[in-house]
């Protein structure tokens, strides 16, 4: 079994006006000849001209969350059907900011998940466990409760991939050591073989947080990464090719 294709995401969480295009189309020059899929997921309003802007590049434009059906009187939300007319190939799920402050449980994430696949979606569903959850030992379980809850059987045979996210590491400046990212990058893998049996080998399992160009040879490289899910230095096109030729 081959290693999985790397993906390089950048989540530009709530920043980025029409005035940032450039900065993406910059992102798009940079690319070429790199060994990872690169994508960025700007706020939902920009996907259109984003996708406009990047047409005919390397790079792929991806949501950062959709609601879990597809049409509806759910108001200021997105469906995965939305995201993709939009233009959008990937969708980020269960990010750690959407669980924390719209209360996202597993239960939900999973159901979005299963709406971004009925719309051609490739989800990168996020885990991570907060500092208070590592303190008291408990990463590796309430993680792997995470992917376990998060992850539907019918992923089988789609695109996807997971982003280890510790909680604590997210714009904090703060990353986990390669010790720890591996340890927890190795337990995801075991989950997800478990799961979806042999194929598992090629889910790209990304970190994030706090991954910026000084750290992201080391993370990059290190076993079981497939990538990296970027929020504040993928706002900046020198700091996201940094990242992305890191690796
Ligand atoms: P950060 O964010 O790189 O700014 O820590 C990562 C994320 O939240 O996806």
């Amino acid at each position: 079994m081959t290693a999985p294709t790397p993906l390089i995401a950048g989540n530009w969480k709530m920043n980025g006006l029409a005035s940032s295009l450039g900065e993406a189309q910059a992102i798009a020059a940079g690319v070429a000849g790199g060994k990872a899929r690169v994508a960025i997921c700007p706020p939902a309003v920009l996907l259109e001209r984003m996708s406009r802007a990047l047409a005919g590049t390397e790079v792929l434009v991806g949501g950062q969350d959709a609601h879990g059906e597809d049409a509806g009187a759910f108001t200021g939300d997105v469906s995965a059907e939305m995201l993709a007319d939009a233009g959008a190939r990937l969708v980020i799920l269960g990010h750690s900011e959407r669980r924390e402050a719209y209360h996202e449980t597993d239960a939900l994430v999973g159901k979005k998940v299963l709406a971004a696949l009925r719309w051609g979606l490739e989800p990168i569903v996020c885990v991570g466990e907060t500092l208070a959850q590592r303190q008291a030992g408990e990463a590796l379980p309430v993680v792997i409760g995470q992917v376990r809850g998060s992850l539907p059987p019918e992923l089988a045979g789609h695109l996807f991939s997971v982003a280890y996210e510790p909680v604590w590491a997210i714009g904090t400046g703060l990353t986990a050591t390669v010790a720890d990212i591996e340890e927890m990058h190795s337990a995801i893998r075991a989950t997800l073989t478990d799961m979806f049996g042999a194929s598992a080998a090629l889910i790209p399992i990304l970190y994030g947080g706090s991954v910026k160009p000084a750290n992201a040879r080391e993370i990059l490289h290190a076993a079981e990464v497939g990538g990296a899910l970027v929020g504040g230095a993928s706002l900046k096109a020198a700091d996201f090719l940094a990242i992305i030729h890191a690796l």
